[in-house]
């Protein structure tokens, strides 16, 4: 029997990104139409990347949050905030960097209509579908540093046996898309947030210590 659906590992947002390399505007334009997933169908609206066009430093995190994903705008709730104030305390302005997401699509889960909507880990799947234009984003960039905001965006960038753990706070050298690029990789900020009242602390100045790397490579 012939099945109408189309296979899951087709989730690709390919078709959706305009050929050639243009500028941000035409791809966040282009990406608000996005149906590469099943993501787009409950989510308000698709996160695209934000910041300064020619940053030196691209900042990729995981997903829209909840706050995120009804501004239209990446890391402007809890965890945007966090990662702002370490930011700023390991030397790097916000205002200059590009700031994105490997999945450009809020993943929640939500018990029942007007319940609170809790984040949900988005699938390799998911990731890999969003991926081109996380690709897109860089071509246009073409930052001289990619902080690496967790897992999820590691394993976007880097492939599915990326773990934080292993390679936090380094500056690491490898090709993406035929391109040689510089990454340092940390840890989510949501991860600080979600650390208990005695590490939280130590979390956070982990982040701060690996964000200094990541300073001293632009310097
Ligand atoms: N967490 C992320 O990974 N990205 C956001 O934009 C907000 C929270
Ligand atoms: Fe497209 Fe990414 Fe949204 Fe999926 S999550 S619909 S691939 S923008």
């Amino acid at each position: 029997m012939v099945s109408t659906k189309a296979p899951e590992d087709a989730y690709t947002a390919q078709p959706f990104v305009p050929e050639g390399a243009r500028g941000l505007p035409a791809l966040r334009r282009a990406a608000a139409e996005c149906r590469g997933c099943p993501l787009h169908r409950n989510a308000t609206q698709t996160v695209f990347g934000a910041g300064n066009a020619h940053a030196r430093v691209m900042l990729v995190g995981e997903q829209p949050g909840d706050q995120e994903d009804r501004q239209g705008k990446p890391f402007v709730g809890p965890a945007g905030r966090l990662l702002d104030r370490a930011l700023h305390e390991a030397g790097i302005d916000p205002a200059e960097a590009y700031v994105t997401n490997a999945v450009k699509h809020f993943k929640f889960t939500q018990a029942e209509p007007r319940k609170r909507r809790i984040h949900k880990a988005p699938t390799l799947r998911e990731m890999t579908a969003c991926g081109p234009w996380l690709a897109a984003e860089l071509a246009v960039v073409e930052p001289e540093l990619i902080v690496i905001l967790g897992a999820t965006a590691g394993k976007a960038l880097l492939g599915s046996s990326f773990r934080v753990g292993e390679v936090r706070g380094a500056l690491l050298e490898r090709e993406i898309h035929g391109r040689p690029e510089r990454l340092v990789a940390t840890v989510h900020p949501s991860s600080v947030l979600r650390a208990q009242d005695e590490d939280r602390k130590a979390a956070y100045e982990g982040l701060v210590a690996d964000l200094k790397v990541a300073a001293r490579a632009l310097s």
